[in-house]
């Protein structure tokens, strides 16, 4: 069985005295024997002091992004190297909010995806259609492209360290998660695009992102196309962020 994976994505929120005050709550009160596999997202400037408070407890950490040279002058911008070097194991590629604000491309979340694999580092593929997509049927269209472009030159073996997330744009936010139908649907979806492209029957885990709560985790997480989530507003309040890890966990 494949265990869940459930991620918590910061975006852009809290200082690095918020997020020491966030996770030293959570650490007292999340379970310590899982099930599950957790990964905390702060932004970049907390990566440090979050993965040092997580040392000698079972939750890893993720980057929401990176750069994919290894250095040199790129003004402003995280390698995969210094990203390995903290420790940090997961890296969210191609949010929508990255997508659509600031403009990054299929071919570009391709460069990231290649070197962070090449960087030892385990890239979460976000991918999901916007609600005109959705009414236009182009669902399957938009999501194939975002993954064979995305997932372009990547071989046998490292597939199987890419984690996919299914995040509609639509429901990013708003409070309105996709129903299970909706979620199992494009996951199949999913699945079968990967088994086809590479050849072989993949255990790839699938993420369901978009207004993942405690009130409908129970029911997405029922799915077995449902191998964890990736949460934003939820995971900002550790109690809440606690209670989804419990509803992740297979024995609940
Ligand atoms: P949300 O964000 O849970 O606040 O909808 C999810 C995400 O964007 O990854």
């Amino acid at each position: 069985m494949t265990i869940p994976l459930v991620v918590a994505n910061w975006k852009m929120n809290k200082t690095v005295s918020d997020a020491t005050v966030l996770v030293e709550k959570f650490l007292e009160i999340a379970p310590l024997s899982l099930q599950v596999e957790v990964a905390l997202a702060p932004p970049f400037v907390a990566l440090y002091t979050v993965g040092a408070l997580l040392a000698n407890t079972p939750y890893k950490f993720a980057a929401q992004n990176v750069f994919w040279e290894s250095e040199g002058a790129y003004t402003g911008e995280i390698s995969p190297p210094m990203l390995r070097d903290l420790g940090c194991h997961y890296v969210i590629l191609g949010h929508s909010e990255r997508r659509q604000i600031f403009r990054e491309t299929n071919g570009e979340v391709n460069n990231k995806v290649l070197s962070v694999l090449k960087h030892n580092l385990f890239p979460i593929l976000c991918v999901g259609e916007t609600l005109g997509e959705r009414e236009n049927n182009r669902i399957t269209a938009v999501i194939k492209e975002q993954l064979l472009t995305s997932l372009r030159g990547v071989s046998d073996q490292e597939i199987q360290n890419v984690t996919i997330a299914y995040e509609p744009v639509w429901a990013i936010g708003t409070g309105h998660a996709a129903s299970v139908a909706q979620v199992e649907e494009v996951h199949q979806f999913i699945r079968k695009t990967i088994d086809s492209q590479w050849g072989q029957q993949l255990d790839t885990r699938i993420l369901y992102g978009g207004s993942v709560s405690p009130t409908n985790a129970g029911e997405l997480f029922g799915s077995d196309q449902v191998n964890g989530a990736l949460v934003g507003k939820a995971c900002l309040d550790p109690e809440s962020f606690a209670k989804l890890i419990n509803l992740a966990s297979p024995n609940t």
